[in-house]
């Protein structure tokens, strides 16, 4: 195992009826600016209940935080909290608002352009406004972590930052607030999760059996109770074991000591940048050609893979690799998620672009080891047509 410091402050408030608990979390005496999305937590009564738990405190609003958050948005709430001296962050939704909300906490009191924010990947960010989560969508870990993804749309840049600052002070975590998702996010979320997991354990064994079996867990619970979630939407102990399930893909813990890919989360940003597929899209379509590519480089754990989580034990050690292959891209499908590019109007044609962003924004050592080069992404994405 490889040498590590885990750090994780976040408090999870767990289970249903837990948005009371608001009263308790948010300090007493704070001017509060709750943040939330399209709209959905207003239909769907979310920011009702947050809004009465809240009781006498000051509290404002901002909506419109839009899937896969823009620069060009959250620069106005950074301006509200300037202007109307907030002191308290409180995000109300999915991964996006959660993402926007900690952008917002650092841009607050951040010395220069906050765009540099994202171009330095938050390396600079010396403080941040607190933030506490309403989640409404188990999908990113957003909720227990300290990343964020932000796009500035007018230059097609989709870029993560991430800083200890922004670790939410606690997180709210109602299973009930996800009955109202469609099946589009709630399969979205699955894959997003379940590609979180592969991205820390897909990689090279270093003697981390706890690492790997927690992973392992994980993948497998994922299999389980995402398509029991699109079958039967309201049971709430589906929803509660994939909402903890896709909090633990990214809270830090299975990725500590080990190495990381983030290849196909890298390549899926500017899938996403430029032709605006949903996040959990470009990873169905990016990860099985990827693994497919890398396989001489990560033959032992595809192997354990394909008998840990699939039960694969038979035939040649390639026909296994393929069969593991074959069924991760097959869970995807079955919960609705398409896994070519061709599926989502991207052609040949679109590749030299995709490749030319890649290069713009330095993406040209990808993987564990830092050898997934411009050609290979090329080669990859042809494979994922
Ligand atoms: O905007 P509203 O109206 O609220 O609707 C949202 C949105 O349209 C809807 N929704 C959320 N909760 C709902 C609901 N609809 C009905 N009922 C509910 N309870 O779902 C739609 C998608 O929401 P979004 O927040 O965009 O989804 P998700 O949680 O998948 O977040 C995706 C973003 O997170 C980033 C992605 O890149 C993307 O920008 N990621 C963040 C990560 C992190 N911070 O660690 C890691 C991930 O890899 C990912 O990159
Ligand atoms: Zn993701």
């Amino acid at each position: 195992m490889q040498n590590f410091d885990f750090y994780n402050p976040t408090r999870i408030v767990f289970g249903e009826g837990t948005i009371t608990r608001l009263d308790e979390l948010v300090p007493a005496g704070a001017r509060v600016l709750v943040l939330y999305g399209g709209g959905s937590a207003e239909r769907n009564g979310t920011l009702a209940e947050v809004q009465a738990a809240l009781g006498q405190r000051r509290v404002q609003r901002f909506g419109g935080i839009e899937p896969n958050p823009s620069y060009e948005t959250l620069i106005k709430a950074v301006e509200l909290v300037r202007r109307d001296q907030i002191d308290f962050l409180l995000a109300v939704g999915g991964g996006s608002v959660i993402d926007g909300t900690k952008f917002v906490a650092a841009a607050a009191g951040y010395e220069g352009e906050p765009w540099e924010i994202m171009q330095t990947r938050g390396k600079h960010v010396a403080r941040a406004l607190p933030i506490g989560c309403v989640l409404t969508l188990p999908a990113t870990g957003s909720e227990m972590n300290c990343f964020s993804v932000v796009t500035r749309k007018s230059l097609q840049a989709k870029f993560g930052f991430s800083s200890p600052h922004v670790f939410p002070r606690f997180s709210v975590l109602d299973p009930v607030k996800t009955y109202t998702l469609p099946p589009r996010q709630i399969a979205n979320g699955a894959v997003d999760a379940f590609v979180h997991v592969m991205e820390q354990y897909l990689t090279y064994p270093v003697n981390a059996p706890v690492q790997d079996r927690y992973a392992e867990g994980l993948l497998q619970t994922l299999i389980e109770v995402g398509p029991q979630a699109l079958a039967t939407p309201e049971d709430y102990a589906v929803r509660a074991n994939l909402m903890w399930a896709a909090t633990q893909a990214l809270n830090g813990l299975i990725g500590a000591g080990v190495p990381q890919d983030w290849a196909t989360h890298m390549i899926g940003h500017e899938l996403t940048a430029l032709y605006g597929l949903d996040h959990a899209q470009t990873l169905a379509a990016v990860l099985p050609s990827l693994l497919n590519d890398r396989r001489a480089a990560k033959r032992a754990k595809l192997l354990q893979y394909a008998a840990r989580v699939w039960n694969i034990h038979d035939g040649e050690e390639d026909a296994r690799i393929d069969a593991a292959i074959t069924r991760t891209r097959a869970f995807f499908e079955s919960l609705g998620v398409k896994t070519r590019l061709s599926d989502y109007g991207i052609g040949a044609d679109a590749i030299d672009r995709i490749v030319a962003q890649l290069e713009l924004h330095g993406m040209t050592a990808l993987g564990e080891h830092r050898d997934i080069d411009l050609a290979t992404s090329r080669r990859i994405l042809e494979a994922s047509l």
